[in-house]
């Protein structure tokens, strides 16, 4: 995707120095565009846990480098699986409910176990850190392929009238390494030249939708408008929304959907009025292992003063400013569960499909991969 014309991904190793990863520093967006080095296994636990990166694909793929650097910094011989093991676990216990993060790092921890040998077990970690990175930009542009002839139908039925898509958070690429999961089909067909616009809820408390989705639209040249999050019932009952379309941060094999807190409260208005809502997911985010996302899912629980402060730029720096009483407690509940009978699709890289078990089995068969 580009910035300032110039063509971006989130991650990337640097190009003088492959001990080193690079990313984008999310937490500055869209004010200051700050490119950080993580150069251990520690830098990435702490970058994901802060969320200098975030969005269930991107931390998978950053994970996975992350296991890379433990493999550059694990001791000769047979200590060697061990520290990497205790830097597997760290880094999955960094945020429990995107389910890309374990699944990258088992992928890791397997395939550096199929030899003896260090330095072919530090080859194989990147090989497969990159093998990672480009699924998922493969993954992502094909959930664009899938969903554009959602948009494009409903385009039709408007007699290519514009078509309002309602977001929430930030399922862009800055969430993914490229494209984004709910904004590939939109940047899709913007780019086949049908009329979109997008509602942008703001996504407190972390503010995703009104600092990242916002600023990836308007580097896209897509129109969109930054809602605070309780408009949105609003605008659908008045017919301003064709369609509600959100990422997800884990799936169950039943259609049950995580993703950003205030989800739910969306796919609700949606039912209510008859509006589409649509899941966008690449595959790495469904966990099979799970039916019921209410009993099963993980919900991260993050420290009050999120909600408690708000940050912003004044004078060329990024503030914080306390927003209640300071002796009030708050609570950070990060995800919330969609169950799937409220979900009116799938958007995977495989196709769309009901949000059910048939629907998932149907596109990805029994041996449930990609
Ligand atoms: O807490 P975050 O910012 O990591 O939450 C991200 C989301 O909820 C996204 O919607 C989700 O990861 C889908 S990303 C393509």
């Amino acid at each position: 995707m580009k910035i300032n014309q110039q063509h971006f991904q989130s991650i990337w190793l640097k190009e003088d120095d492959p001990t080193c990863v690079q990313i984008i520093d999310q937490r500055h967006l869209p004010h200051q565009f700050i490119i950080e080095d993580l150069s251990s296994v520690e830098a990435v636990a702490q970058a994901i846990k802060e969320m200098h990166l975030r969005g269930a694909p991107l931390i998978g793929v950053t994970a996975a480098y992350g296991m890379y650097l433990a493999c550059l910094e694990a001791p000769q011989g047979f200590l060697f699986d061990d520290y990497v093991e205790k830097a597997a676990n760290h880094l999955k216990s960094t945020r429990p409910t995107a389910v890309n993060l374990a699944w990258a790092v088992d992928q890791l921890f397997e395939t550096i176990k199929t030899t003896e040998n260090r330095q072919e077990k530090i080859k194989l970690a990147l090989q497969k850190a990159e093998q990672l990175k480009k699924e998922s930009i493969e993954r992502c542009f094909q959930i664009g392929q899938q969903g554009l002839p959602l948009i494009k139908n409903l385009s039709a039925q408007k007699n290519g009238e514009v078509i309002n898509i309602l977001t929430h958070c930030n399922a862009g690429w800055l969430a993914c390494v490229d494209y984004g999961t709910a904004t590939s089909p939109i940047y899709l067909a913007h780019d086949r030249g049908i009329k979109v616009h997008v509602w942008v809820d703001e996504t407190r408390p972390r503010n995703q939708g009104a600092r990242l989705t916002a600023y990836e639209l308007g580097q896209h040249g897509i129109p969109h408008t930054v809602i605070p999050d309780n408009v949105g019932g609003h605008l659908m009952q008045h017919g301003m929304v064709d369609m509600v379309l959100v990422g997800t941060d884990r799936t169950t094999r039943k259609g049950d959907v995580a993703n950003k807190i205030g989800t739910y409260l969306k796919a609700l208005a949606a039912k209510d009025n008859n509006v589409p809502f649509y899941v966008a997911l690449p595959s790495s985010t469904i966990d099979w292992s799970i039916e019921d996302g209410l009993k099963e899912i993980p919900i991260e629980k993050r420290g009050e003063s999120e909600v408690k402060y708000i940050a912003g730029q004044h004078q060329n720096s990024i503030k914080q400013v306390l927003l209640t009483p300071s002796t009030s407690p708050a609570v950070n509940y990060a995800f919330d569960v969609t169950p799937a009978h409220l979900v009116t699709g799938l958007i995977t890289e495989k196709g769309v499909c009901a949000a059910s078990e048939e629907g998932l089995l149907e596109l990805f068969g029994q041996n449930q991969q990609s």
